[in-house]
């Protein structure tokens, strides 16, 4: 096959799980995806296509990464320190059995990502940063059930936050929302990043080009790497059972990132203005998308 997979018999067992021989259940669907790679498209290979029974060990996680943002909803406010959110998704993750992934992750000191205002992603919490009226905050979490992983994030508004700052956040998740629409069966993942790039450029905003969303589920970070910044048409294609992130970084003024803080891992926007980031995980269905996490 195109993806240096071994080809099955047409009586085995299909590679999905479903038990059925592959004649009747993948064969005519590798057929499909050996005819694009050969017509030069690109192809996910098929160990990353998640099978049924992953999807479903998958969304257990996800029950749990979702119960954390939850939770975080109602606490956070005026005051909570972002070590306070930390504890709180720590505690949680751990009492249901999960483990957060961000700890520990390539030498990341906290269990969550929590990112105010110009922090564009990955900010550490920390108990001397405390949120105050007008601050918007991104709540990164990620989440290890039984080997299978879930991420999502989401924006929460401080007090009262100017109304600029607002319609960033309100129209970073329209973004996403136009993202996911994009999310067909047989279509282009570059449809994705097409439409949430216009759609901010439409409100003078810019998309962070460094990072973006990410192949997930048996591991954190899987390939494809998903950008926001692409054109229609192009990309992999999107191929029943893919999983990934849409997670685009959205800043109000020029899209350029600055890295050089000295903890390695904060990274902020070059003109310190406002950014807003929200994520979801999806997996591309026979008739359009499935949320995972949001
Ligand atoms: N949660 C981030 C993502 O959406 C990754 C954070 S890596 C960490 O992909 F180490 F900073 F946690
Ligand atoms: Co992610």
């Amino acid at each position: 096959m195109y993806d240096g997979d071994i080809e099955l018999g047409r009586n085995d067992e299909c590679w999905c799980g479903s038990g059925k021989k592959y004649k009747k259940c993948h064969l005519e669907f590798d057929e499909r995806l050996q005819k694009l790679a050969e017509a030069g498209e690109s192809v996910p290979p098929r160990a990353l296509l998640k099978t049924p029974s992953e999807i479903e060990a998958i969304k257990r996680s996800a029950q749990v990464n979702v119960g954390v943002l939850d939770l975080v909803a109602e606490r956070i406010g005026v005051g909570t320190t972002t070590a306070e959110i930390d504890a709180w998704v720590h505690d949680y993750t751990v009492g249901h059995g999960a483990i957060p992934a961000p700890l520990d992750y390539e030498g990341f000191p906290k269990s969550v990502c929590t990112s105010v205002n110009d922090v564009v992603c990955h900010g550490i919490p920390d108990p001397h940063e405390t949120l105050k009226s007008g601050d918007i905050v991104n709540v990164d979490c990620s989440t290890i059930l039984d080997g299978y992983y879930s991420d999502s994030s989401r924006m929460f508004c401080i007090g009262d936050v100017a109304d600029d700052v607002r319609r960033l956040v309100d129209a970073t998740k329209e973004a996403v929302q136009l993202g996911l629409e994009q999310v067909k069966p047989w279509g282009h993942l570059g449809d994705v990043g097409a439409v949430i790039n216009d759609y901010a450029r439409q409100h003078g905003y810019s998309v962070v080009r460094e990072f973006g969303g990410h192949g997930i589920g048996l591991d954190f970070h899987e390939e494809p790497f998903v950008s926001f910044v692409t054109r229609p048409g192009t990309g992999w294609v999107l191929v029943p059972g893919l999983m990934f992130t849409i997670e685009p970084m959205i800043n109000m003024g020029k899209h350029k990132i600055d890295m050089s803080d000295p903890n390695g891992w904060t990274v902020r926007t070059k003109d310190g203005l406002p950014t807003a980031q929200w994520e979801v995980q999806v997996v591309v269905t026979e008739d359009g998308y499935e949320l995972i996490s949001w």
